[in-house]
């Protein structure tokens, strides 16, 4: 049996539907926290076992991995001080259960090094916990998604220019979608254990260049504005409705992007599902945002 957990994020929805097309006779199950939310209801009607989990109550991971083989293990959206032990939980849980190999979905340039917080708080030792665990194990470092750019897509169509920090500096970014086939590849075949990948596009992109494939799309001018990552909080705060405070994290990855940690491109996409990733300009083509006249 093969395992996606997280059924009802963007990411698992993205692999699990993949999975389906390509696992063969292979039974597939899910795990969530709310198997009564939408998602989750309809991949049981469909007739995939869904099973609660949460990684944050580990009494409820031992029936969750029970029986399967092969699991995908879908990083968690939680605080960062408190997201290692969850992951931790859910492979300890997986090697318990018996389950033969764990594919975990990491961040590019994950090290204890790195300047991006959840990956040097979270993402690295969640890596070196599964690479100890005796578990056959793939990691999968997931640039940064191309959906994070239209975030604040009415304020970028309002104002006519696109606001983010990074200067010239390029950086990585690859489709969820695309993240998601992938996942679901390296889940239903056997020859990725002991392998890191690192997926990007087939280039790495400036704002400007961002800003040039919004226009395209958007069929009218759009500019680039850097702005400084120290200020990127109080901006995506305001754009999220959130408080500030909660965004610190958001505020590194953006200081990680200024000092080039996502200044990356490899052909590890390619040659997982055997595809090009899909371009920018693909992507934000096909995107429902820019499906109709705004
Ligand atoms: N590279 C990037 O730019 C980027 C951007 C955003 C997120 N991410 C990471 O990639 C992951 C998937 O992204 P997404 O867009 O699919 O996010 P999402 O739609 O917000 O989904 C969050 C996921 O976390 C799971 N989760 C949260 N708390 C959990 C817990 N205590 N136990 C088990 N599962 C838990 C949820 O599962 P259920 O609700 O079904 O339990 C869901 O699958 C995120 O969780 C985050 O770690 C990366």
């Amino acid at each position: 049996m093969l395992l996606v957990t997280g059924a009802n994020g963007r990411l698992a929805q993205a692999t699990i539907r993949e999975l389906r097309t390509i696992a063969g006779g292979a039974a597939i199950a899910v795990t969530t926290r709310d198997p009564d939310a939408p998602a989750a209801a309809r991949l049981a009607l469909e007739g995939v076992e869904v099973r609660r989990a949460d990684f944050a109550d580990p009494e409820s991971l031992p029936a969750a991995f029970a029986g399967v083989r092969k699991a995908l293990v879908i990083s968690t959206m939680a605080p960062n001080d408190v997201r290692f032990r969850l992951h931790a939980n859910a492979i300890d849980a997986a090697r318990a259960a018996g389950v033969e190999h764990v594919v975990y979905t990491s961040m590019l340039g994950a090290s204890a090094e790195a300047i991006t917080e959840h990956s040097r708080l979270v993402h690295h030792p969640t890596e070196e916990h599964l690479k100890a665990s005796g578990l056959d194990w793939t990691v999968l470092r997931h640039s940064l998604y191309a959906e994070t750019l239209l975030d604040d897509l009415d304020r970028t169509l309002a104002t006519g220019l696109l606001r983010r920090p990074g200067g010239e500096r390029a950086a990585a970014y690859i489709a969820r979608d695309d993240l998601g086939r992938s996942a679901a590849t390296v889940l239903a075949n056997d020859d990725h254990a002991g392998r890191v990948y690192s997926e990007t596009m087939s280039a790495t992109l400036t704002g400007a260049e961002i800003a040039a494939a919004l226009s395209t799309a958007a069929g009218r001018q759009i500019g680039y504005a850097p702005m400084p990552s120290a200020a990127w909080p109080a901006y995506f705060a305001e754009v999220l409705g959130l408080p500030a405070e909660l965004l610190t994290s958001a505020g590194e990855t953006m200081r990680a992007l200024e000092a080039g940690e996502f200044d990356v491109v490899t052909e590890d996409y390619a040659a997982i599902t055997g595809r090009a990733p899909t371009t920018l300009a693909e992507f934000l083509a096909a995107h429902p945002a820019f499906a109709a006249p705004r």
